[in-house]
């Protein structure tokens, strides 16, 4: 029986998943289908409890249900724990297994697709919403020389910074400081915003990762002018979606070939 999986959000027609999953699939020969279930914002739970009751045995969840999925889940791996919200669920005999392969998905493919070295290098993190949450500890364990966290909000910078026992800070503390890697968790992009970014946090070489995709965002653009390579987040997107399919099947899809079909449109 061809098992069942589904991305669930609102809202979720734009998804790419079920095509980045239809082709790990026919690639790796898996037997599984995978559809995109617009779930409405109060109805998350019952919409996971029906495709579970119909035989799915995974999902993955975006925005706005990934901290309700993580209240969801009867257990938690530490990457999601860290991370304070689910974007995987396993299904099994009445349990339901949170994982979040969001933070994995990045370093994949800043290290594996964009050659750049995380240990050892200067980090950092522009946002203190959900998204930079989720990637803090997957960083962490690449062993980088420090990681800074810079929030239009300070507070919430700090309190990032305490839990995870790194720096930061509002914009403001970003004078004077320089960076290998600086990623941009913030949605600013998502209003065309820019942010408050000294030319000089970019250091010669610097890999400048925007985690939104399929638009140019001020911040590519900032970046790009300092002399930054700059990367968009289709590769997160693909990679995360990879790490998943693993856990799901235990087979590691070839990402290289999918990434390419999804650039072509
Ligand atoms: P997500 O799940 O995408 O992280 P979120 O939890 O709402 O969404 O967090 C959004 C992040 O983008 C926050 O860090 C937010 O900054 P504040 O904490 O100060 O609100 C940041 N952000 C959104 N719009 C921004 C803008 N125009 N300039 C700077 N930061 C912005």
């Amino acid at each position: 029986m061809t098992d069942r999986y589904a991305v669930f959000g609102n809202p979720i027609g734009h998804s790419k998943s079920p095509r980045i999953h239809a082709l790990f699939a026919q690639q790796t020969g898996q037997d599984m289908d995978y559809a995109a279930i617009l779930a409405s914002v109060d109805g998350f739970a019952a919409s996971i409890r029906d495709f579970v009751a119909g035989g799915g045995r995974g999902a993955n969840v975006t925005v706005p249900f990934k901290e309700e999925a993580f209240r969801l889940a009867t257990e938690l791996t530490p990457r999601a724990q860290a991370a304070g919200a689910v974007n995987t669920l396993s299904f099994d005999s009445g349990r339901i297994r949170g994982d979040n392969t969001d933070g994995a998905g990045l370093v994949r493919d800043i290290a594996a697709n964009r050659g750049a070295t995380i240990a050892g290098s200067r980090v950092l993190i522009l946002g203190a919403g959900g998204a930079a949450r989720g990637v803090i500890l997957p960083l962490l364990e690449q062993q980088p020389a420090a990681v800074f966290v810079a929030n239009r909000t300070a507070e919430k910078a700090a309190g990032l910074a305490t839990t995870f026992a790194v720096g930061g800070g509002g914009f403001d503390a970003l004078a004077g400081r320089a960076f290998d890697l600086v990623i941009n968790a913030t949605s600013a992009g998502l209003a065309d915003a820019a942010l408050p970014l000294p030319a000089a946090v970019f250091a010669p070489g610097c890999l400048a990762y925007e985690m939104l995709y399929g638009r140019d965002t001020p911040f590519m653009a900032q970046a790009s002018a300092a002399g930054a390579t700059v990367a968009d987040g289709l590769g997160m997107l693909v990679e995360q979606a990879a790490e998943a399919f693993f856990v799901w099947r235990g087979v590691r899809p070839d990402t290289a070939p999918v990434l390419a079909e999804l650039r072509q449109g």
